[in-house]
């Protein structure tokens, strides 16, 4: 993907860690994803004393743009680490979250992890997600 778009991505999605409500874990995610018609939408964590009633950052991403009729991801970037720090190590999405991006991004999907704008990895979803479950297998 395009430099200027990735370093972009990468830095709303700092930026968006700090929305992150995680009065449990204290663990900050932000998201930050492209739509295919150029639109960004960020996303944080959201957590809940019921745990299980906590959703991740990409999730809160994409449901943004779902909700608001972007179906088309192209690119999507992940910040995380604990609360107050900056990242120190790469966050990597969660099967959930890897399943959810394949329905809305596809195989070749990218999916940027990144401690700051210079210390990041790039990946298609296919690379993270591998033989996964789609819409076209139900017919
Ligand atoms: N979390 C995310 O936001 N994204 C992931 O892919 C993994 C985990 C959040 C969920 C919870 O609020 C906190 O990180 C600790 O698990």
């Amino acid at each position: 993907m395009r430099e200027e778009h990735r370093r972009k991505l990468i830095q709303k999605a700092l930026e968006a860690r700090a929305f992150a409500y995680c009065p449990y874990s204290h663990y900050q995610v932000g998201a930050a994803l492209l739509a295919k018609d150029g639109s960004l939408y960020q996303g944080a964590n959201v957590e809940n004393a019921s745990y299980g009633a906590s959703n991740c950052a990409e999730r809160t991403a994409v449901f943004k743009a779902v909700s608001d009729g972007k179906r088309k991801i192209a690119a999507l970037a992940i910040a995380g680490g604990m609360e107050g720090a900056d990242p120190v190590d790469y966050a990597y999405p969660c099967g959930i979250c890897r399943q959810v991006l394949r329905e809305f991004g596809g195989e070749d999907l990218k999916v940027i992890v990144a401690k700051n704008e210079q210390d990041f990895k790039e990946f298609s979803l296919k690379e993270l997600l591998p033989y996964g479950f789609g819409g076209d297998s139900i017919r």
